[in-house]
């Protein structure tokens, strides 16, 4: 790697470049208020102040990337065949499917008919939709969908989004449940920051007398990534402070109330997956974004 491309991912590390302040991740979008993973969702997550919009991927039969959660359409589509598995079927196939009916059905309280004009996008779109957004990507189930990862990086290679300046910017996040998947993409785009997520317990707790299990796991990610997404449920003062020490920023999801963010602020956290920024952006107002130590520097 060239060296200036390895300030930008000390940018990431560090905060600078950002807003001096915890991430505001709009998980999904603004999934409380409009369907999760629809254009409807993105726009009002910005317009609540998120710093960062998550997108989680499928791949299409036709080898496209679909920004989806669920490997069927069955939860969150309507509309002829529209209910089976993602990678039985071709990117336009999924497009002529209703993304919005769900949620009115689902939550008539927070329901509005334009939503029924929703349609899944691409992810080549959504990045092209929000030009000068950032953006934080999952590879979702990529054990089940091979080359996953190289269709991303051409994606992000063609929007521009590996660049200098886009690195600078911290335009793109990578993030997935699977090691493989990030040590892969950390060989397609290594300049590319990569959150490990984690699942309910994956890491074992720290305690004041056993601390080794912890450290062990965080040691292995910081071979790979440049932070880690717990469960909520999982994050203490005392991991925040053990993944910091190892130059990882931790963003935990799925944060929906204000207590339990105050909670995960007074820990430490660099930032928080939520279904409604909004409620987040007010959370860390006036709160400083977490410092990483000095010798992260250059990392
Ligand atoms: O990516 C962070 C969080 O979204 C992980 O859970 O199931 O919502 O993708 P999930
Ligand atoms: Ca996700």
């Amino acid at each position: 790697m060239r060296p200036h491309a390895l300030l930008p991912l000390l940018g990431l590390v560090l905060g600078a470049a950002l807003p001096a302040q915890p991430l505001v991740i709009a998980h999904r979008g603004d999934s409380w208020r409009a369907p999760e993973h629809t254009i409807a969702a993105w726009r009002l997550a910005l317009a609540s102040g998120a710093d960062v919009l998550e997108q989680d991927l499928q791949l299409t039969s036709d080898g496209r990337l679909l920004v989806l959660h669920d490997e069927t359409g069955e939860r969150t589509l309507r509309g002829a065949d529209c209910g089976g598995a993602v990678r039985d079927r071709p990117l336009a196939h999924w497009q002529r499917c209703d993304a919005g009916r769900w949620f009115n059905e689902r939550h008539p309280d927070r329901a509005d008919p334009a939503y029924t004009t929703e349609r899944l996008v691409a992810l080549e779109a959504v990045l092209a939709a929000f030009p000068t957004a950032r953006f934080y990507i999952e590879t979702k189930a990529p054990e089940s969908a091979p080359g996953m990862e190289d269709s991303l990086v051409a994606v992000l290679t063609r929007a521009r989004l590996r660049t200098r300046d886009a690195v600078r910017l911290v335009r793109v996040r990578l993030q997935s449940f699977s090691e493989a998947s990030l040590k892969r993409l950390r060989q397609l785009a290594p300049e590319l920051p990569r959150i490990q997520l984690l699942d309910r317990g994956a890491i074992p707790a720290p305690t004041a007398t056993d601390t080794l299990p912890a450290a062990q796991a965080l040691d292995r990610i910081a071979s790979y990534a440049q932070g880690i997404g717990p469960s909520r449920l999982d994050v203490t003062p005392a991991l925040v402070a053990m993944a910091h020490a190892r130059c990882l920023v931790v963003h935990p999801y799925t944060v929906n109330e204000s207590a339990e963010m105050e909670r995960l602020l007074e820990a430490g956290v660099d930032g928080m997956f939520s279904d409604r920024p909004d409620v987040l952006r007010h959370a860390v107002a006036g709160r400083p974004s977490p410092a990483l130590p000095a010798h992260c520097a250059g990392r």
